[in-house]
């Protein structure tokens, strides 16, 4: 039983894992990508999005642009992270097949339309499109099967860390209004925050053994990661996640992941914790990501991208 997927996406290194994962497994049929402002500018990501699926030899797969710029705020970009080009120090072979013309959001509210219920969406970037999407045609995200998103970061015990601010993190932080929108919109939200995608690490042993794969996806992705790992020593952050390969981890093996019913609130002001993600009482608007078989999601990977 295939699984109908939009990937959106701000490529971006971990996006672009989380995509050649995607590609790699045939329980997916992934209808379209879908590229917004994020990690680097609107146009470097549908750039990466369109590079990469050639890369894959999938260039039948249609790329949608959609938000250059968040609902209400400046764009923020992470260069120093991702590159200047945003896959770190790789460049790949620029694509033949063209960008479609029709916008993210346009696309997004198409495909569900033609898939009621049945279609679901993995969001690695800020929420841009989605939002669109939902003040474009109201109950379009309530009508997906189902939005697994990577943001936001939760005191579950874990340190609620953010990792742009104190306090927030990157794709939440880029666009705290479209999460706002996201939440208030109905829909099945599966959320990983980095209190969970930080259960699984990048280390030098993981792309070493990702390498050792040999496949062009495994030594694309080991030399994306090398190259995220120089940019995080350099800023002596901690240590590096594989924060988008889990939401499709987690609809390849949701039982690779701890998940709860929670209610998730952002905050909007415009001071040091704006876009912070709290725990908050009242009706749940998301099953929580909580835990995660990190074994688990690398032994995917590996299978998927060998
Ligand atoms: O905070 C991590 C998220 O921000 C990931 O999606 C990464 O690609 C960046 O967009
Ligand atoms: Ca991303």
């Amino acid at each position: 039983m295939s699984t109908l997927l939009i990937h959106d996406c701000d490529p971006g290194i971990d996006d672009a894992v989380a995509l050649l994962l995607a590609l790699g497994s045939p329980e997916l049929e992934l209808k379209a990508v879908t590229t917004t402002h994020g990690n680097v500018s609107l146009r470097r990501t549908t750039r990466n999005a369109l590079d990469l699926l050639a890369f894959a030899g999938r260039p039948d797969v249609p790329v949608h642009a959609g938000a250059a710029a968040p609902l209400v705020r400046a764009p923020v970009y992470a260069p120093e992270i991702h590159g200047q080009g945003g896959l770190g120090t790789v460049t790949l072979p620029e694509a033949g097949q063209p960008v479609q013309a029709e916008h993210a959001a346009l696309a997004l509210i198409r495909l569900a339309q033609a898939h009621p219920g049945q279609l679901s969406v993995c969001a690695t970037g800020p929420l841009s499109n989605l939002a669109l999407a939902e003040r474009l045609q109201p109950g379009v995200l309530a009508s997906l099967k189902e939005i697994v998103v990577m943001g936001g970061s939760l005191d579950t015990g874990a340190p609620k860390l953010g990792n742009v601010t104190p306090h927030a993190e990157f794709n939440t932080y880029a666009d705290p209004h479209a999460l706002r929108v996201v939440l208030e919109s109905g829909a099945d939200v599966v959320l990983f925050g980095l209190n969970l995608t930080r259960q699984v690490r990048v280390t030098r042993e993981r792309i070493a053994a990702l390498s050792a794969l040999g496949t062009p996806a495994a030594q694309l992705c080991a030399g994306m990661l090398n190259g995220y790992l120089d940019m995080i020593e350099v800023r002596d952050q901690k240590v590096g996640a594989l924060h988008d390969p889990c939401t499709v981890a987690y609809l390849l093996r949701p039982e690779l992941f701890e998940v709860r019913s929670a209610r998730i609130e952002v905050h909007l002001n415009e001071d040091e914790q704006l876009g912070m993600t709290v725990l908050a009482q009242g009706e749940p608007n998301v099953r929580l990501a909580v835990s995660a078989d990190e074994d688990g999601v690398y032994a995917l990977l590996s299978r998927r991208l060998g």
